[in-house]
């Protein structure tokens, strides 16, 4: 085993698992999943985090935003895939609605999610405005990640999908935000759609692990919704996108010819039937 894997051994990561990974210069691997079958899949990939998105609203149901899906559709995909996990750590999006504007909802969402799902942690986009939430959530000893820069569930707020934070201001907000979700005590921040340089300004000012996607190389780790990564949604193509495999066309193709086998009377078979 080569050096830069020495935590693929580990038989649960935790948060502190994750900050070791930080302080001996680990990457951290994550990927999205919403389901029980690509749960088991990742899980025996030695993936360090599964994250149950609110990309499940996109990716699983078909919305064209985040913002559709609700906390009970959360809690069934979590569920899910925390059937399937014994060694990578879950982390649940808060979707939209459920935590910014009352801390007590807030908390009762994040309770919901741990207690109904069995996940590890749950994530929230935002920093400076919903910090009161972060606070109460964390004070009940639940494990929050934080998400700056592109935040999908604002995006009636920005029109737009652009990279964030490309001037003065706004980088120095994504910063101070990044400062106070780490001293409130996320675990962990993942960064979205920034440029390069300022992900690795973050990642070297702060302890705690920050997880890119589309904030360049220098951060932590790596998150990719894994629908995009393995082509099976072909029509979303940012450029922070790496494409690992073509399965639309190769599930198309198996399913082609399942079609013709059927239609050519070739399936089944003598050995296919009773
Ligand atoms: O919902 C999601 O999949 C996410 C990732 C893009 C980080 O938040």
């Amino acid at each position: 085993m080569s050096a830069s894997y020495s935590f693929r051994n580990v038989t649960k990561v935790t948060t502190h698992v994750l900050q070791e990974m930080k302080s001996k210069g680990e990457k951290i691997a994550m990927l999205t999943a919403y389901d029980f079958s690509f749960a088991k899949i990742l899980e025996s990939t030695g993936i360090d985090i599964i994250l149950v998105g609110d990309s499940a609203s996109n990716v699983m149901a078909g919305y064209t935003s985040t913002l559709p899906i609700t906390l009970n559709e959360m809690i069934y995909h979590a569920s899910s895939v925390v059937r399937a996990v014994k060694r990578a750590l879950v982390v649940v999006d808060l979707p939209f609605g459920t935590y910014q504007g009352n801390s007590k909802e807030a908390l009762n969402s994040a309770i919901r999610i741990m207690k109904e799902s069995g996940a590890d942690a749950v994530k929230m986009e935002g920093g400076k405005e919903i910090i009161e939430s972060v606070d109460r959530i964390l004070s009940a000893g639940i494990p929050v990640m934080g998400h700056l820069g592109l935040t999908p569930q604002s995006i009636h707020k920005f029109g737009t999908y652009v990279v964030r934070a490309t001037n003065e201001s706004e980088a120095a907000k994504l910063v101070e935000d990044a400062h106070l979700l780490e001293k409130a005590g996320c675990f962990a921040i993942v960064l979205e759609k920034i440029p390069a340089k300022l992900g690795g300004q973050v990642a070297r000012e702060l302890k705690i692990p920050l997880i890119g996607i589309g904030a360049g190389a220098e951060v932590d780790g790596q998150v990719l919704v894994l629908h995009d990564m393995l082509g099976i949604t072909m029509e979303f193509s940012p450029r922070f996108l790496r494409r690992y495999h073509n399965l639309s066309e190769e599930i198309k193709g198996a399913v082609d010819s399942y079609i013709n086998d059927i239609k050519s009377l070739n399936f089944p078979n003598e050995r296919e039937q009773y």
